[in-house]
């Protein structure tokens, strides 16, 4: 069976409101293991070991961006634990921290002792502010307990924006000022918040990290392929009978995910990774979920054969252009000119270069664009013109005769 877990094993079991039913079920013995048994190089070795990437998106080695940060040295570091979650159709960081903050504030306290920072926050999306009682409370009920020891570990409500969510805004937005991309390099394990090494982990990662110390990394290292160690959780939405969180081990099918489980039917397609996801056919759904092929940030919408990709695509990129920072150019001009090509074409007034043009934003913006925002826009555009080009051909020859019927708008 593809489903195992391990990120959300205490989910729906404990109470997120008391300590003790997580004390109960070994909660925190990971902790006490990493702080009295292991070094720092040796917590971190481990999480190198275990090959647990990063869930945030990017897939990023967590335990060498950890060693990074731990070499550097500095007077002060920070731990970020990323809970933006401002990705069209993602919604399984909120499940996890609704039903379980406390295995996230350990995984938190092991990641701050391996890394040497006294200060964490966790940066939590802004329209989640009705669990920000619960984090605070398993903060408040760990901090009394003493496990946190002199970690100050802080809740930071988000600014409302998805933008805030990607790394270099999000400090940023923690510092008080916009949530714009900053340039990089310097990266933020090198230099991050208030110019410190900062350490900055989805959700997700970080609820990897107890069970990882707790039952070593060989155990979790043996789950999953190659490249992707472990399991991933998907939030599923869309045309399918079962919406809701699922978590696989890496490498199990996108048929198992949205016909097994989520019972989705006629697929014509499925965006996985939210609005700058891939476009996955109907007929491809034994495409494995791993980082070898596709997976982001665990967004998986599911599209039945009763729905248009051009408006997909053009709903998409309106999404991308509300939400860009406007810092650079090519990002900022180049989805609101991808807005403009896909409206008319979904108006019915498409043009013969209209594909020619997508395709030329879509090189600008994927090599120029300062963050992923704008790197990634293009992805939906470019695959949907792979999977679907006949769609964009149809709309044109379409948009064509239209405009020779007498008394059309568009001489
Ligand atoms: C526009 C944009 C939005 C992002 N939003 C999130 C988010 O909400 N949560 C998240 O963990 N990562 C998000 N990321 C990725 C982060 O920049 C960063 O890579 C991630 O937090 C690193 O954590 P990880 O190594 O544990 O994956 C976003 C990236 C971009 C470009």
């Amino acid at each position: 069976m593809p489903q195992q877990r391990i990120v959300l094993a205490n989910c729906e079991v404990i109470d997120p409101r008391d300590i003790e039913t997580y004390v109960g079920r070994g909660g925190f013995t990971a902790l006490a293991k990493a702080r009295d048994t292991m070094s720092r190089e040796d917590v971190i070795e481990a999480v190198k070991a275990s090959g647990l990437r990063g869930r945030g998106g990017a897939g990023f080695s967590c335990g060498i961006k950890w060693e990074l940060a731990a070499k550097t040295q500095a007077p002060e570091k920070f731990l970020i634990c990323n809970a933006d979650e401002g990705e069209m159709g993602t919604f399984k960081d909120r499940h996890i921290l609704a039903n379980d903050p406390f295995t996230l504030i350990e995984g938190m306290a092991i990641a701050a002792h391996a890394i040497g920072a006294k200060t964490a926050y966790i940066y939590l999306r802004a329209e989640y502010h009705y669990l920000a009682d619960v984090i605070t409370g398993a903060i408040d009920q760990a901090r009394q307990k003493g496990y946190l020891a002199n970690l100050d570990v802080q809740m930071r409500e988000g600014a409302g924006s998805y933008m805030c969510g990607e790394e270099s805004a999000l400090m940023n937005s923690i510092e008080g000022h916009r949530g714009e991309a900053r340039f990089r390099p310097p990266f933020p394990p090198t230099e991050g918040l208030w110019g410190s090494p900062t350490i900055i982990n989805n959700v997700e990662t970080l609820m990897n990290i107890a069970p990882i110390i707790a039952n070593g990394p060989d155990w979790f290292s043996k789950i999953g392929t190659a490249d992707s160690k472990g399991t991933k959780v998907f939030s599923v939405s869309g045309d399918v009978a079962r919406p809701g969180v699922y978590e696989l081990v890496m490498g199990s099918s996108l048929g198992e995910l949205v016909t097994d489980l989520a019972g989705a039917n006629g697929v014509k397609m499925v965006q996985i990774g939210g609005a700058s996801g891939k476009l996955i056919p109907g007929d491809a759904l034994d495409t494995k979920l791993s980082f070898e092929t596709v997976l982001g940030s665990g967004a998986v919408t599911v599209f039945n054969e009763s729905r248009c990709v051009i408006d997909i695509v053009h709903r998409d990129l309106e999404f991308l252009a509300d939400e860009s920072c406007g810092k650079c150019t090519p990002c900022r001009d180049g989805t609101e000119a991808m807005v403009e090509i896909l409206a008319r074409m979904s108006k019915g007034d498409a043009m013969e270069k209209d594909i020619g043009a997508l395709e030329d934003l879509s090189q600008v913006m994927m090599l120029s664009s300062l963050c992923g925002l704008g790197q990634g826009a293009p992805i939906p555009v470019l695959d949907s013109l792979e999977h679907f080009r006949d769609e964009y051909e149809h709309r044109i020859a379409r948009s064509q005769l239209l405009r020779r019927l007498p008394g059309s708008r568009h001489p």
